[in-house]
């Protein structure tokens, strides 16, 4: 769990990014309708759920910032009997004082009236404008007479870069709960008939074990399937001499994981498929062991284009020189993503990859990073040898940088041929 005091402390140190004599608005996430009037379950934004930790749908957070000294507002829904009845318990303005160590609590109802006298004597007014809302169109138009608008996503997503111990004991929850996932899988893929009824044992562990839900929607694909980077079908047979490649994590009171493993339907690996996956597991266990503060994220890249390189050529995938292939865009057919992203809130965190002069932001202690290379071979490539076309593998951890070294978090989830084979 997240203190209240910690919540406290990142407004403050918002604070010290923010103009003198601004205003920052941050709305909640909007309910999103599914089909005619039924919703999916609501999320909170995950920016203004940093900066405030409320859950509630309808409500707004508002930072003033004068000299130095900041005053902050939150802005929740009106207790409503009725509405309440349909669609359960809101906390109401009293309960959240209790709760909210913030300057003043009002209700929505009283948002636009207040918001509109805050503005009078501000010059520079701070919104978020990833979030492609009316809400925050409307109160660009309501700030347009002061001086700039900024965009505040840049600045939480600062932030939200480093990870504290309490996010980082949360992320560690969520990965607890994948992990068993994850080998529920590799013990159960050979008695089972389809991705999705696979992919419906991985969940129903998440809900059991107190995940809010999964952390994106699950990739569960069988043999040429993986192929299809972003696979979320899930509606296939499994077939009994290929391989699985589930992409699953779940989110556990707000905090993602983001897992990768390639299993074999029967419990055995084929040749084929041990060479190019003991060839992967090689670099994605080179590349986290490069893992520390003051690294660049770019440079993990390159030498797994590297790496992953040299391992085609010698399996006699590709052809050639490493260098001129990886320039000519030969491996990225193979290759074509990225070696990992920033996770925290969101999957994809959305913490900045540069600074604002536009300089790459090396790894700092905190970050949480995914691990993922992967390669992935079509079927219909005839120009790969036989044995190898249609398999695709990715293999992901979840790391966490130190000063030092790295701490893999999603170590013990199990990735060698043996272990995987043993369940
Ligand atoms: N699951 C999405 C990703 O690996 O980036
Ligand atoms: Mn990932
Ligand atoms: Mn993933």
């Amino acid at each position: 769990m997240i203190k209240e005091e910690e919540y406290a402390k990142r407004r403050t140190a918002l604070a010290k990014k923010l103009k003198k004599h601004s205003i920052t608005v941050l709305v909640s996430a909007k309910a999103q309708q599914r089909s005619n009037d039924t919703e999916y379950p609501y999320r909170q934004n995950s920016n203004f759920y940093y900066m405030c930790g409320f859950k509630e749908d309808n409500s707004a957070l508002v930072i003033i910032k004068k000299e130095k000294k900041i005053k902050t507002y939150l802005f929740v829904q009106k207790k409503d009997e009725l509405l309440e009845l349909w669609t359960g318990k809101r906390l109401g303005q009293k309960e959240a004082k209790t709760i909210f160590d913030v300057d003043d609590i009002f209700t929505m109802d009283k948002f636009d009236k207040k918001v509109a006298e805050l503005f009078k004597d501000k010059l520079s007014l701070y919104l978020d404008f990833t979030m492609q809302d009316e809400r925050v169109d409307k109160l660009k138009k309501l700030g347009s007479h002061l001086l700039c608008h900024y965009n505040i996503s840049h600045k939480v997503g600062e932030l939200r870069l480093c990870k504290s111990s309490a996010e980082i004991a949360l992320i560690k929850k969520a990965l607890s709960i994948t992990k068993e996932a994850h080998h529920l899988a590799m013990s159960k893929a050979k008695s089972l008939h389809s991705e999705d009824e696979l992919q419906a044992e991985i969940e129903y562990v998440f809900k059991k074990q107190g995940a809010y839900s999964d952390a994106y929607t699950s990739i569960v694909a069988c043999g040429n399937n993986a192929n299809t980077l972003h696979y979320i079908k899930n509606d296939d047979k499994l077939e009994n001499n290929k391989l699985i490649l589930i992409d699953a994590g779940c989110e556990y009171d707000y905090y993602a994981s983001d897992i990768t493993r390639t299993i074999p339907v029967s419990g055995k690996f084929t040749e084929p498929q041990k060479e190019l996956y003991s060839m992967i597991l090689f670099v994605e266990k080179e590349i986290i062991s490069m893992v520390k503060a003051g690294v660049m994220r770019s440079d993990l890249h390159s030498k797994s284009e590297e790496l992953l390189c040299e391992g085609l050529i010698s399996l006699g995938i590709l052809k050639g020189n490493v260098k001129k292939l990886i320039k000519k865009k030969k491996l990225k057919k193979y290759y074509p993503h990225g070696i990992g992203h920033w996770m925290g809130l969101d999957v994809h965190d959305t913490g900045p990859y540069k600074n604002t002069k536009g300089k790459e932001i090396p790894l700092l202690a905190g970050m949480v990073m995914t691990v993922e290379p992967g390669i992935y071979i079509p079927q219909d490539d005839k120009s790969v040898p036989k044995r190898f076309r249609g398999i695709g593998i990715r293999i992901e951890d979840d790391i966490l940088v130190t000063k030092d070294a790295c701490q893999n978090l999603s170590g013990e989830i199990f990735k060698e041929i043996k272990d995987i084979e043993s369940l």
